[in-house]
């Protein structure tokens, strides 16, 4: 489905979190009224195993509540306000189900569902979005990332039909997923930090049959570069600066 999609691919990082409170609806809808391709979302679960998109393993940053997402239930994080720590325009934003994202947009967009259990690597967060993605038939738009090689390979049993991301850390430690990690998920798509990824780096990863998605990327000099090297993709945080790089760039 990936290839259906313009090239580079405009990822909107957590939405558009430049401009609205991340991994909200708000921020999901203003991402592709800004003409964003795709969404980029993480998902984790709550103590009583639902999948909700959020980033930290923590509430404290981006809501009213404190303490770790999985020792809420999930009334208690629905309880939560995570928009008015961005502004008080998002003041009620609630979190978000992974089912609510996916029946908003899936039947008519592309989404990257970033799996972020790294604090609890063994439990149930791989087969429940799966299920998820697989009940409501939409593996062909679902691009699966992870850091994590063990979710990816879990993935790929799960919903063949989807895509797959493995991302690296910065540096060393990218270096080893992309090599090792790599070669043991043979995942569709590379997704390395914005300082690791090279012209020279991103022609490689095109030798091995791999797309390069690059994170995260907001500056106009670095969308230009990335775009002239040949970038599959790029998630941003502001999606309407990126479609119009790209924009200016094909004209
Ligand atoms: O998928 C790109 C990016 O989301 C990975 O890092 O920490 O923003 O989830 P993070
Ligand atoms: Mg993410």
């Amino acid at each position: 489905m990936l290839y259906t999609l313009p090239k580079p691919v405009i990822f909107g990082h957590r939405g558009a979190c430049a401009h609205a409170p991340e991994n909200t609806l708000a921020s999901f809808r203003l991402a592709f009224e800004q003409g964003a391709d795709a969404i980029e979302l993480d998902a984790k679960l709550s103590r009583d195993g639902e999948v909700v998109v959020f980033h930290d393993p923590t509430l404290d940053r981006t809501t009213n509540g404190t303490g770790c997402v999985d020792s809420k239930s999930l009334a208690e994080l629905r309880e939560l306000d995570a928009g008015s720590h961005f502004s008080e325009q998002f003041r009620g934003e609630k979190i978000p189900l992974l089912l609510e994202v996916l029946e908003e947009f899936g039947k008519t967009r592309y989404i990257n569902i970033e799996l972020t259990n790294y604090t609890s690597p063994n439990d149930e967060l791989v087969e429940k979005a799966a299920a998820l993605v697989n009940s409501m038939g939409l593996g062909e738009r679902i691009l699966f990332s992870s850091f994590s090689a063990q979710n990816l390979k879990k993935v790929r049993q799960l919903v063949p039909e989807a895509e797959t991301g493995m991302l690296a850390l910065r540096g060393l430690a990218g270096f080893i997923a992309r090599n090792i990690s790599g070669r043991q998920v043979a995942p569709h798509a590379v997704h390395p930090y914005l300082t690791d990824a090279s012209q020279q780096w991103i022609e490689i990863a095109h030798r091995q049959g791999r797309r390069v998605h690059v994170w995260t990327v907001n500056r106009p000099v670095d969308l230009k570069d990335l775009f002239d090297w040949g970038a599959d993709g790029v998630f941003t945080d502001d999606p309407a600066l990126a479609v119009d790089l790209r924009g200016q760039m094909k004209a």
